[in-house]
C-alpha cells in the first residue's frame, strides 16, 4: 500500500460548559495529565508530533503554554462556533495532506491501537469519511449513527449521524453512538465543508452534518465500530471526569500488572499515566504514584504512601504513610513509616529515613540513618553517619536560610539541635541535648549540655515540705 500523508487535527477549542469550572475542558487532568495531553500522546504513536495540529480556542494561551512541551502544532479558532467550524480554520494547515484523522480533546482514552485501526479501514475503503463508532451502555448524550440498509440489512455505510437534541423519538432507542473520532479524505472534506449550516437547537456548525452531506454524494462514508466502548467515552461533565479517570487508573494497573509488577487490591490504588514501575516491585493497598515517579525493581511500597515526581532505585522499602515529594532515593533504602520526603532530598543508597522524619534538601551519604522524628533541611551528611532521635537542623535566621554539613561515619546524639551555617566533621561526636552553634571537628566530641546535678533523698523532703505547707493551709 502506498503511504498517503495523514494529518491528525484534535478538537481543543471549546469551553467544556457542563463541567462548570475557570479551566478549559481539554486542561481537566485525569490519571495525572490534562485531557489533551492523553489525547496529544495516543496520537504521537500514530504521527510525528509536527504532523498533529490542535484546535484551540478557549483560553488558548493557557492550552497552548502546558501543551507546547509536546511539540504539536497549534490553529486557533477564535471564536467557537461548533466542532464543524473548529474543522474550518485548519484548512490551509491541512493542505499538504491527503487524510486527516480527527480526535477530540475530550475523548482521551482513545488507545493508538484504535486509531491506527480507523487509518487502516479508511484506506482501505478509500472512504471520504471514517467514523469510529461504539455501543456505549449509556448512549445518552453522543451523536447517534444512523446506517444504511440494502436488501434489509444494515451496512457499513452511515446515512447521518444524529444530535441527542435532534433525534426523533424513534431514534432514541439507536445504540451506536459517534465517537468525535473520524478520517476524511482532506480533498472531499474541505470542497464541502462550506456547506454545513447552522440550522441546529445550538446554532453551531456540526461537523457531524458532514456526513449526510457527503454520502448524498454517493461519497462513501463508512461506520467502524469499536468493540471497546470504554475507549470512546467522552469527557463532558465531572462525573464522566471521574469514570475516565477511574478506567485509565484501571488499565495502568493492569499493564503494570502485565509487566511484573504485584498490585494488591489493585481498585484501591492510585496510579498516574507517566508512573513507571520495576518488576518484582511489590504495590500495597491504598498507595499512590503519582507524576513522573519511577520505582526499580525489587522495591516494596506499603499502604498509604503518597509518592509524587520520586525517583525510587531498586530494592526500596517505602513503607506505610509515606509523604514524598520530587527527591530521589538510593538503592536498598529504607523510607518510613510515616516520613515525610520534601522536595530536592537525594537518600543515599542502604539509608534510612524513619518515623516522623521531614526531610528538605537534604543529601543523605550512603548507609546514613536518621530513624526517629527529625527534621534535616539543607544539609548534606556523609556515609553511615547515625542522626539521633529528635535531631533538628535549624536552617532559617527569620530571613534566610543556612546550611548543615556533616562529615562521614559521625554520631549526632538524640535531641541535637544544629543551628546553621554548622559543620561537624567526620567521625566527631554531638552529645545528647546539645545546641551546636559552633563547628565540630573530625573526631572531636562536641557537647552543651550542662553538667548533671543529682541529689540523693531530695524528693522525699520536698514531697514532706509541700504537704506540710498544704496542711497549714
Ligand atoms: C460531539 C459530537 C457528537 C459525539 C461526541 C463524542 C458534534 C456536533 N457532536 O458532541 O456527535 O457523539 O462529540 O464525544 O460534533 N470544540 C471545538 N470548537 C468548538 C466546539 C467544540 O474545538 O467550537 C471541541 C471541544 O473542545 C471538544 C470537541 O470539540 O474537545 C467536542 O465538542 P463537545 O462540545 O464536547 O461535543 P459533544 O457535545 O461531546
Ligand atoms: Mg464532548
Amino acid at each position: 500500500m502506498p503511504n498517503p500523508r495523514f494529518a491528525i487535527a484534535i478538537l481543543a477549542a471549546g469551553k467544556g460548559t457542563r463541567l462548570k469550572s475557570k479551566l478549559p475542558k481539554v486542561l481537566h487532568q485525569i490519571a495525572g495529565r490534562p485531557l489533551l495531553g492523553h489525547v496529544v500522546r495516543a496520537a504521537s504513536a500514530i504521527v510525528a508530533p509536527s504532523d498533529i495540529f490542535c484546535i484551540i480556542g478557549h483560553e488558548a494561551a493557557l492550552v497552548r503554554q502546558q501543551i507546547s512541551p509536546l511539540g504539536t502544532h497549534f490553529v486557533e479558532q477564535a471564536e467557537q462556533r461548533g466542532t464543524g467550524h473548529a474543522l474550518m480554520q485548519c484548512e490551509q494547515a491541512l493542505a499538504p495532506y491527503e487524510h486527516v484523522l480527527v480526535l477530540s480533546g475530550d475523548v482521551p482514552l482513545i488507545r493508538p491501537e484504535t486509531i491506527a485501526a480507523v487509518r487502516d479501514f479508511h484506506l482501505a475503503n478509500s472512504a471520504a469519511m471514517t467514523i469510529l463508532t461504539a455501543e456505549p451502555p449509556d448512549p445518552f448524550g453522543y451523536g447517534r449513527i444512523l446506517r444504511r440498509k440494502a436488501n434489509g440489512v444494515f451496512t457499513d455505510n452511515v446515512e447521518a449521524i444524529v444530535e441527542q437534541k435532534q433525534l426523533t423519538p424513534a431514534q432514541e432507542n439507536l445504540a451506536e453512538v459517534n465517537s468525535g473520532i473520524y478520517a476524511f479524505n482532506v480533498a472531499e472534506l474541505f470542497s464541502r465543508i462550506g456547506r454545513l449550516s447552522t440550522d441546529n437547537p445550538h446554532g453551531e456548525y456540526y461537523l457531524t452534518q458532514i456526513a449526510s452531506i457527503l454520502q448524498r454524494e454517493r461519497l462513501p462514508v463508512l461506520a467502524l465500530r469499536t468493540a471497546d466502548a470504554g475507549e470512546v467515552l467522552g469527557a463532558n461533565t465531572r462525573r464522566e471526569l471521574a469514570v475516565l479517570d477511574s478506567l485509565l487508573r484501571e488499565r495502568k494497573a493492569r499493564e503494570l500488572m502485565d509487566s511484573g509488577v504485584t498490585i494488591f487490591k489493585p481498585e484501591t490504588v492510585v496510579i498516574d499515566s507517566d508512573v513507571t514501575v520495576g518488576a518484582d516491585t511489590i504495590i500495597e493497598p491504598f498507595v499512590q504514584l503519582l507524576g513522573n515517579t519511577t520505582i526499580g525493581e525489587d522495591c516494596f511500597v506499603r499502604s498509604y504512601s503518597v509518592l509524587t515526581n520520586l525517583r525510587v532505585a531498586s530494592g526500596v522499602r517505602i513503607n506505610q504513610g509515606t509523604i514524598a515529594d520530587d527527591s530521589t532515593i538510593g538503592e536498598a533504602a529504607i523510607i518510613g513509616p510515616y516520613s515525610r520526603i520534601r522536595p530536592a532530598s537525594e537518600i543515599g543508597p542502604q539509608a534510612h529515613v524513619g518515623n516522623f522524619v521531614e526531610t528538605k534538601k537534604v543529601k543523605l551519604g550512603r548507609g546514613a540513618k536518621a530513624n526517629h522524628l527529625t527534621y534535616l533541611g539543607d544539609a548534606e551528611i556523609g556515609e553511615r553517619t547515625n542522626i539521633g532521635a529528635g535531631t533538628i537542623t535549624c536552617n532559617y535566621d527569620g530571613v534566610n536560610k543556612h546550611r548543615t554539613i556533616i562529615g562521614a561515619e559521625a554520631f549526632i546524639g538524640s535531641d541535637t539541635t544544629l543551628v546553621a551555617p554548622v559543620r561537624i566533621g567526620n567521625g566527631a561526636y554531638v552529645g545528647a541535648g546539645s545546641c551546636i552553634t559552633k563547628d565540630v571537628p573530625d573526631d572531636s566530641l562536641g557537647l552543651t549540655r550542662p553538667h548533671q546535678l543529682t541529689r540523693e533523698g531530695w524528693a522525699v523532703q520536698k514531697r514532706a515540705r509541700l504537704q506540710a505547707e498544704k496542711e497549714n493551709k
